[in-house]
């Protein structure tokens, strides 16, 4: 008789492991209500006492161990403006890793720089600095190393690179809300650091971004670029720099700071939750955790991966491991998203307005990237962050999918 579900047998998980996502309470109904009957619906009122953008861009960058916050639009654009507050001219190059999101390289064409794409390191899945030292050439400016699945990256080797050759840092941390690199928190360590709270985001208000920086004039430029081109301390129909209106509403903020009450509890539940299923995976043949880096000091994560291998787990391949686990109760991602660089926009050349000029850009579809399209063609394994938001009863009971698998996997054709 069949034992695995996906064959008819009965499944391991039958009810919803962790917590739904997003979460709410109280705070958020009253400061929404706040905002609502307050009369200033955006952050113009640039009053610490009431502006929630305001509590919230202190609050944060005191929680990531920075010193300043500019609260913005989106993830995407938090990238731009790092971008513009970093000076950035059309046709400079800016190295970026293949494994992330499509923003992380878009926002760099969104102001007509050049993305550089480069590989990953096969442990940790993070951008590879041996990579990134390669690729620098005369007209590298910075380097946006990703916090990919909210692991700290390898940011001494980063800044090492950076300080040699005289370039920017910028940590795009869209999923690394409460991780921790040696002590300090991510976002904190370049010379700025991007979030996103779009929806899905350990940290959300359906949408929005921020960036964080510990440098005083780079905090100004940000909030200048961010509102129009304008300065602080000057009139308000004065406009400076051409700049958009990016700024991030008080609904978003009032949302926000209720999230961040729930943030410092849940990054630990998700990094003790994510340590306990380590041991476990290390007990399964075929299926291994990323082995922790020294510097990480706390990994909470967007997603969480681990690793498959096709021939220690009975020859079946990733995509019939996942399938088998779905039917399990365990909804398990096939890990990475492709290199990004395969994207049509690259490799069909649609820069639309951008003006760094066609020819001078990579022949992005000739760019090969052969660590991250392995892990994410037969490898790569993630998990979504608000399954490890329960105890470790759950951690068990996905090990126990996992292991159901590997047991039976002779049933699989
Ligand atoms: C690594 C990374 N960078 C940037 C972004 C862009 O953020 P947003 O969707 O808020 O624009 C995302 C979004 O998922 C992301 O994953």
């Amino acid at each position: 008789m069949a034992k695995l579900a996906i064959n008819g047998g009965s499944k391991v998980i039958d009810s919803p492991l962790g917590k739904e996502w997003p979460l709410f309470g109280d705070t958020e109904r009253r400061n929404l209500n706040e905002v609502l009957e307050s009369g200033v619906w955006w952050r113009g009122g640039e009053n610490p006492e009431t502006s929630k953008v305001f509590q919230f861009e202190n609050a944060f960058a005191k929680f990531q161990n920075a010193k300043y916050g500019v609260a913005c639009t989106n993830g995407t654009q938090a990238i731009e403006l790092a971008l513009k507050a970093l000076g950035i001219k059309p046709g400079d190059e800016v190295i970026c890793p293949a494994a992330t999101f499509v923003a992380t390289a878009t926002a760099c064409i969104l102001v007509n720089a050049i993305p550089i794409i480069v590989d990953v390191d096969p442990g940790n899945y993070q951008i590879s600095p041996a990579a990134v030292e390669a690729a620098v050439g005369p007209r590298t400016v910075g380097i946006i190393p990703v916090h990919y699945g909210g692991y700290p990256a390898d940011m001494a080797a980063i800044n090492a690179i950076a300080e040699k050759n005289d370039l920017f840092v910028i940590e795009d941390s869209a999923h690394a809300h409460g991780s921790i690199w040696n002590d300090q928190g991510c976002g904190s360590i370049g010379d700025i650091g991007t979030f996103s709270t779009q929806m899905g985001k350990a940290l959300t208000a359906g949408e929005g971004g921020i960036c964080l920086t510990t440098d005083e004039e780079i905090a100004d430029k940000l909030f200048s670029f961010h509102h129009i081109g304008r300065f602080r301390d000057r009139p308000f129909y004065e406009h400076h720099l051409v700049a958009s209106n990016l700024r991030m509403t008080e609904w978003q903020a009032a949302v926000l700071l209720g999230g961040m009450e729930r943030l410092e509890e849940q990054a630990n539940t998700r990094d003790a939750n994510a340590k306990y299923l380590e041991a476990g995976l290390r007990e399964i043949d075929g299926v291994s955790p990323i082995e922790r880096d020294d510097w990480v000091t706390r990994w909470n994560f967007y997603f969480y991966h681990f690793k498959f291998n096709s021939e220690q787990f009975g020859g079946i391949s990733r995509a019939q491991f996942v399938s088998a686990l779905a039917a399990e109760g365990l909804g398990c991602g096939s890990g990475h998203l492709s290199p990004i660089q395969k994207n049509p926009l690259f490799t069909e050349r649609q820069w639309g307005p951008a003006c760094f000029g066609d020819n001078d850009a990579p022949d992005y579809a000739a760019v090969e990237t052969p660590e991250c399209q392995r892990i994410h063609d037969e490898e790569g394994c993630s998990l979504t962050h608000r399954l490890f938001l329960g105890d470790t009863s759950d951690m068990d009971l996905m090990l126990e999918a996992i292991a159901k698998v590997r047991d039976n996997v002779d049933e699989i054709e």
